[in-house]
């Protein structure tokens, strides 16, 4: 499968504006929630489509994006949130959530998520370091935890969109994503879930039923 990853002068021009307004920028409940509203309705449409019985998030932060997922987790089918982060800051409590401080690339923090998961249904959302190379290994540990129907969402793809410097030389999330979705046809990019404002750029995907 080969993918365009191209995106539209005037819509690039668009999303730079809205991240210089700091649209990313968002609470939920009062929590900091690091997304466009476009987005954090994106990953709520495509999870209740999805219905997983746990999502794990790579990177919490300050639980803000943990807390927007419990928000509608009754209403999705999803009884459990496992969220990893380097950091151990304070966050909400959130009754259905575990927290895991650690590096989300160490095996020991995959081993602990794989027994949290166990064998219940998974979605994962990926939106830690955003490094290539880190992504890279996120991917070869995360991807296989997604089951089929389930989504996995890639984060803040528009680092290589947009041409960030920081991740000009050795790229970002989009990087990643080019490089392991041909050799894994299983997941497919999904076709109504991107909006129009996003960070996350060819970042909606589903493992094929
Ligand atoms: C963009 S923020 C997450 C925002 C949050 N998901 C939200 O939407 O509000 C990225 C987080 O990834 C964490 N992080 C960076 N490298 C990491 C790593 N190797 N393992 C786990 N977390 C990491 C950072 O500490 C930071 O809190």
């Amino acid at each position: 499968m080969n993918y365009d990853f191209s995106v539209g002068f005037w819509r690039k021009r668009a999303v730079k504006a809205a991240l210089d307004r700091r649209d990313d920028s968002q609470t939920w409940g009062g929590h900091s929630l690091r997304k466009f509203p476009s987005d954090a309705l994106a990953i709520q449409k495509l999870l209740c489509r999805c219905r997983p019985q746990v999502v794990v998030e790579l990177g919490t932060q300050y639980g803000g994006s943990a807390l927007f997922v419990s928000s509608f987790a009754a209403i999705a089918g999803i009884n459990a949130i496992v969220s990893v982060d380097l950091d151990d800051l304070e966050k909400p409590k959130i009754p259905i959530a575990t927290f895991i401080t650690g590096d989300s690339g160490a095996l020991e923090t995959v081993a602990k998520v794989k027994a949290l998961v166990g064998s219940r249904t998974c979605s994962v959302i990926v939106d830690a370091n955003h490094h290539a190379e880190f992504v890279d290994k996120e991917l070869t540990h995360y991807a296989p935890l997604v089951s089929p129907g389930q989504a996995l969402i890639m984060e803040d793809t528009h680092v290589d969109v947009l041409n960030f410097r920081k991740f000009r030389e050795h790229g970002g999330p989009l990087r990643s994503i080019a490089k392991y979705m041909p050799q894994h046809p299983e997941l497919e990019l999904t076709t109504d879930i991107e909006p129009y404002l996003t960070t996350n750029f060819f970042g909606y995907w589903v493992r094929k039923k």
